[in-house]
């Protein structure tokens, strides 16, 4: 008989957060807010109103969701910086700074 192994790898994306060196995974997709609360980050209105959740993107720009409009309003042009209330991860890794 042969025996078939069938292996299910799942990559995770993974957010490291620079200042306190620490690292989480978290789904392709998934809105940073959960992981960035639990690391430190404050929010206050998660809405992308007020800027209580900047953060700088050090590497992995490309693998967040693209600019909202409440960025936009906020920071202006696309720079180094997102507010983590608005992004969600695509994939891949991301380094910040908060
Ligand atoms: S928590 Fe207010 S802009 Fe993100």
């Amino acid at each position: 008989m042969i025996g078939l192994l069938i292996a299910t790898i799942y990559i995770m994306a993974k957010l490291i957060f620079i200042n306190t060196k620490e690292e989480k995974e978290l789904s392709d997709g998934s809105p940073l807010v959960e992981c960035c609360e639990e690391a430190g980050v404050p929010f206050a209105c998660t809405e992308g109103v007020c800027g209580t959740c900047v953060v700088e993107v050090v590497e992995g720009m490309e693998n967040l969701s693209d600019f909202t409009q409440e960025e936009r309003d906020f920071l202006g042009d696309p720079g180094k910086e997102r507010l983590a209330c608005q992004c969600k991860i695509k994939g891949g890794c991301v380094k910040l700074i908060f």
